[in-house]
Order: C-alpha cells, then structure tokens, then sequence
C-alpha cells in the first residue's frame, strides 16, 4: 500500500536533490535572447556568485552539462586529445574510476586505485608521482559520492604542487556543502554540479581554472573536446555569452540557487550540512548500523552524503522501498556495491525537519522487518545532535 501521495517527494538522493520552490518558480521565466544584454548580466552574476560559493579567484565558466561533462572538460583539455600526456588518477569508489575512463580516451593513466569505501594511501600517491615522469595532472573525487566519504585534497594538492602536476578535483558534491577553499587546496580544477549541493535541479556544471592551468590548456589548442573547448568558453565569457546555446531556465534557476546561498552564508551553509550529515550518522550508530566508509587519519565522513551498510535481516528494496511509500527517496549502492549499502544526502536545502521526518520513516521501516525491536532511539539520538 502506498501511504505517500504527494507531489513534491522529500528527495535525499546524493543529487538530484529536494529543489526549493525559489528554484523552481525561477525555472519558469520567459526566455531571453541567450546573445543579449540581459543573459550577459545573468552569466557574469552567477560567475561572481559561483567565485564565492568556490572561494576563487580563478576564471569560472558554466556548462549546460551534467557533472561528467565538467569532468571530460576538465580532463580532455589539460590532456589534450593525442598527445600521450599522462595522468594520475586516484580512486576509491565509482567517480574515481570514471575519472580514470575519462583519462584514458585522452592520455597515459597511471592508476593508483584502492578498495572502495577504503582511504587513499598517500604513500602510493607520492610513489606514483616519483616513479612517472612529467605526469602532467593528478586528478582525485573530493567527496566520494559511492561511498560516503571525504578524500584528502589538501595532501593530495600539497603532492601534485611538489611534483609540477595540475590538480584536478571533482568537488560536485563537495562545494556549496563542504569547505572547499579551491584556492589555498592549490587546485587547478575545481567542478561542481548543479544537482548537489547548491540544490538545483540537474543539467548545469561548473569548471574553475587556474593561470597555471591555461599554460597548459592553451599548448593543447584544437585538440580538446568540442563541445567543451574552455579556450572557446574563455572567449564566449568577453562577451558574456557561452560558445553554444546556454540551458537558459537552469540559468535563472542557477542565479537563485547561488543567492539562496549567499543569503545563507557560505560558512553556515557548510555548518548546516555537516550537522545534518552528523544527525544522520548519530542516529544510524544509535540503530547500530555500520557506517561503510573505512577512514584514517586524512579522510573523513561526508558531509553530504552518508553511506551505510544494509543490516541482515532486511532487503535493499524493502528498505528503500518502505521508505519510499512514505515518501522519502533515499539512494542504493552503486555498482559492486548494490544491495550491501543505503545512502542517506543531505545536500542542498535539506532542513533538521527533513532529517528527523526520514529517520523516523527508516526507524519504522526496520522495525517493521525486525531489525529493530522498538522505534525511537534514532530519532532521539538525531534530536540531540540538533540540541533539543
Ligand atoms: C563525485 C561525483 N562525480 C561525478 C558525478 C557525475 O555527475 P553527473 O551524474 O551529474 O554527470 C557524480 C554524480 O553523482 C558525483 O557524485
């Protein structure tokens, strides 16, 4: 039986998140002529406004694109398409490794890749940069979507400087939820999603790139990607305008979204999301559950999203499933990890309501299936991480 009817689901998916009703009413704006003046001042604000949420001084262009459209942008143009260049790529969960397939349509990888859910080695880092010459870019997933962790970009940053590397770093569904100070991390290349934490809906990404990044990207002219060509993008951004027919609804709703940032303030903005991501973590512990990801001393629990082990004793689909009929859309394990883990985000504008209305429903979808014999400590244990 289905006990949710509602239009607006409460969705808490790692991206696509849960969108405010500021955010949609922008989405329906009559369009405006994408070569204009009007698109111009739009572009150039949300650029500033995405400068603040990256905390950059470096150049920042848009792309009517997925997250992984940032990512081929990102790697094709430091690669270049032909030239042999190499890459690190560091991995330990999905978007790792699709940094790593990215890289190998372009360069040389040189993998250094670890169990999913288990910290990055630093040594081995260090070692694969000793051992290869001229790596030319190391690229590393900031916040591990698959399986809810936070990887070390500071070391890694410091690593990549030491070894005259660019550092790219996948910062969707780090930046707007986390601290990601692209500028001190010394990162070269810093993307982010639309459907994440800056809680818009999904089809628009960003790419930050520094000085040090061009010098390398402009040797690589006319032998990038197409589509996502940021000498081409650089060009475009004189004149306020992008080289292709701007996703122009997801602009206005992208100007929105930023501003319900800076209203929020960057800093209590990262706060929020890590006391709800707490809330999560102290109530799924309070339940005895396992979180999945293994830390040491560099890497930490996600902010943004929580990974945990599905308990015996209950299915993957009757967990999700019973959360669902009540109307909370929670995400699975991905790949190799499908029906071991269930992720709980709190990216975007996920309020402690939100968090105390799906611990509950995930208190009475485990007691339900045995799991747990009485509800009602999860929802405590969350209530006092907000102090009430
Ligand atoms: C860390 C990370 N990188 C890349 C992606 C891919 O982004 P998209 O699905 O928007 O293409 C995701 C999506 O979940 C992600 O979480």
């Amino acid at each position: 039986m289905e006990y949710s009817r509602t239009e607006n689901e409460l969705v808490m998916l790692p991206g696509p998140v849960t969108v405010s009703p500021r955010i949609l009413r922008a989405l329906s704006k009559p369009v405006i002529n994408h070569r204009g003046e009007e698109f111009a001042a739009l572009y150039r604000e949300c650029v500033e406004l995405l400068k603040y949420v990256f905390q950059t001084g470096n150049d920042i262009f848009v792309l009517s694109g997925s997250g992984t459209c940032a990512m081929e942008a990102a790697v094709g143009n430091v690669l270049g398409i032909g030239h042999g260049s190499k890459v690190v790529t560091i991995a330990n969960g999905k978007f790792g490794e699709r940094l790593k397939e990215i890289a190998e349509r372009y360069g040389v990888v040189v993998p250094v890749e670890f169990e999913w859910g288990l910290p990055i080695d630093l040594e081995a880092v260090k070692r694969a940069l000793e051992e290869e010459k001229e790596v030319r870019a190391v690229t590393l997933v900031h916040n591990e979507t698959s399986v809810g962790m936070l990887n070390p970009a500071r070391e890694i940053g410091k690593l990549a400087r030491k070894y005259d590397a660019l550092f790219i770093l996948d910062c969707i569904t780090s930046i707007g939820g986390t601290d990601v100070p692209v500028d001190k991390l010394g990162v070269d290349i810093a993307i982010v999603g639309s459907q994440k934490c800056l809680g818009m809906p999904p089809g628009l990404s960003a790419v930050s790139v520094s000085e040090r990044a061009w010098e390398v990207i402009e040797e690589n002219k006319g032998k990038v990607p197409y589509y996502m060509d940021l000498q081409a993008y650089k060009r475009s951004f004189e004149k306020g305008q992008t080289p292709y027919t701007p996703a122009l609804p997801l602009f206005f709703a992208l100007k929105e979204a930023l501003e319900i940032i800076k209203e929020e303030g960057l800093e209590n903005r990262i706060k929020r999301h890590k006391s709800m991501a707490e809330a999560v973590r102290a109530a799924v512990l309070s339940l005895r559950l396992d979180l999945f990801p293994r830390l040491d001393e560099f890497s930490e629990y996600s902010n943004t999203v929580t990974a945990v082990r599905i308990p015996n004793g209950i299915t993957d689909d009757q967990l999700r499933g019973g959360m669902k009929k009540l109307g909370i859309v929670i995400a699975g394990g991905q790949e190799r990890l499908k029906g071991k883990i269930f992720r709980i985000a709190t990216m975007g504008n996920i309020s402690a309501r939100d968090i105390l209305t799906a611990i509950q429903a995930l208190e009475g979808v485990l007691a339900k299936h045995g799991v747990i014999e009485s509800v009602g400590t999860g929802v405590e244990a969350a209530r006092k991480t907000f102090g009430l």
